[in-house]
């Protein structure tokens, strides 16, 4: 094994930790720009604590509300705009991973004066990866993608539908304040799609690691396990303030790096479920519930060593008698049906998505991640043709 582990990212954790905000804030700068999404943090009356506590530590504060989900540069750019306009020298980002994806490259294009579109990595000769931007602090309201300690950020361009990424140290969050309070009021469907992301991100190294990683194996399998079994409980009772924390805790571990840690992963199921929120406006964990176990029927047919371990580890399925491939299929059918238990999507129709763009959403996934022979990285390689034949097998 062979790594190089960083992860700067102060972790403030637990229930009532909103409430250091004002005092976190006021050490890194005196005005913040403070992002929001569609008007959650305002009905849950987050916004407000957030905004007292601000005050409180006298932090002088602008808005920029209303990114959308699967966030746009159109809002990185008004964004960037209002701090440059507003003075502000700090960044917070109050909402889902849309909102803090959104921060972390108007804290960049806050400081980089060209089109914030370079920022993000999409196949162009002139990627500007930014070396500096402003501090950001995460305050998640929703356990799913993991932003709030990542160093990743998600962007879509809607007039060229393609949804891309900027990851870069410099996107690093100063501060993650997650505060499990503020995710009682997600909504069942969104607490589930958020749990099959977590799910997805540890599934990606598991599946598409390299070999030899017995302890990142292990501690991949204990956080799926964890949230599947306390991902059950948030969508049955979402006032349970104790599976909400695990929950949260479990979205932080899948996706600050320490699980990916040696294992080299690449996130095929991620591209090509971004190539399709990038035409349907789909929520990515709902996409993913979608495309998930349709790439994990294909990857299992090229090694099915690999998914009869996760069926008999994760889901305690038994050996007993049967052939690895066997195990395998049974293992991903009791993802699947923990899946729908939950509420999630499986298949294309229940999202309206037909065949007519496949070729496209084949192109568009590879776009960036993909080998010298154009091909997705992933084990294994997907061509153009196997990503179709993927999608065709989750209509
Ligand atoms: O916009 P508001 O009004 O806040 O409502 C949101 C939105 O409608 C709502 N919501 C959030 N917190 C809530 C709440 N509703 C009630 N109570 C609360 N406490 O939930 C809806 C979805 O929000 P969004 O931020 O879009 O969801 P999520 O956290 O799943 O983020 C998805 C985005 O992150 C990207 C995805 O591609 C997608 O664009 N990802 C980012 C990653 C990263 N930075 O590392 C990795 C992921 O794999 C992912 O790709
Ligand atoms: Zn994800």
């Amino acid at each position: 094994m062979n790594f190089d582990f960083y992860n700067p990212t102060r972790l403030v954790f637990g229930a009532g930790s909103l409430s250091r905000l004002g005092e976190v804030v006021a050490g890194l700068g005196k005005k913040a720009l403070v992002v929001t999404g569609g008007g959650s943090v305002k009905r849950s009356g987050t916004f407000d604590r957030a905004i007292e506590s601000l005050k409180a530590a006298g932090v002088e504060f602008a808005e920029c509300a209303g990114v959308e989900p699967n966030p746009q540069i159109s809002s990185v750019a008004r964004g960037a705009e209002i701090v440059r306009r507003e003075g502000c020298d700090v960044i917070v980002a109050l909402g889902g991973g849309s909102t803090m994806d959104a921060s972390k490259v108007i804290a960049a294009a806050a400081l980089y004066d060209g089109d914030p579109w370079n920022l993000i990595a999409h196949g162009q000769e002139d990627w500007h990866i930014p070396a500096e931007a402003l501090p950001v602090i995460t305050v998640p309201t929703l356990a799913a993608t993991g932003s709030e300690m990542n160093c990743g950020a998600v962007i879509s361009n809607d007039e060229t539908k393609v949804k891309s990424f900027a990851q870069t140290e410099s996107l690093f969050p100063k501060f993650a304040i997650v505060d499990p309070l503020l995710t009682l009021s997600v909504p069942k469907d969104q607490t589930a799609y958020g749990v099959c992301d977590i799910i997805t991100h540890v599934m990606e190294g598991y599946f598409n690691g390299v070999d030899g990683t017995p302890i990142q194996d292990r501690f991949a399998e204990g956080v799926i396990i964890n949230a599947v079994e306390w991902g059950r409980k948030a969508v049955a009772d979402g006032g349970d303030l104790e599976a909400r924390t695990q929950v949260q805790w479990a979205s932080i571990v899948a996706l600050n790096g320490w699980i990916q840690a040696g294992v080299h992963m690449v996130a095929p199921m991620h591209m090509i479920e971004h190539a399709l929120s990038a035409h349907h406006n789909i929520t990515h964990g709902a996409g993913l519930a979608i495309v998930g176990p349709a790439w994990m029927r294909f990857a299992a047919n090229h090694r099915p060593e690999r998914f009869a371990q996760f069926a008999e580890r994760v889901f305690g399925l038994s050996p007993e008698g049967k052939t690895p491939e066997t195990l395998a299929a049974e293992g991903i059918d009791a993802y699947i049906a923990f899946l729908k238990e939950i509420g999630c999507p499986t298949t294309l129709s229940e999202v309206g998505v037909s065949d007519e763009l496949f070729e496209q959403y084949a192109k568009d996934a590879a776009l960036v991640v993909h080998d010298a022979n154009g091909n997705l990285l992933g084990r294994p390689p997907m061509t153009g043709d196997d990503i179709v034949e993927v999608l065709r097998s989750a209509l």
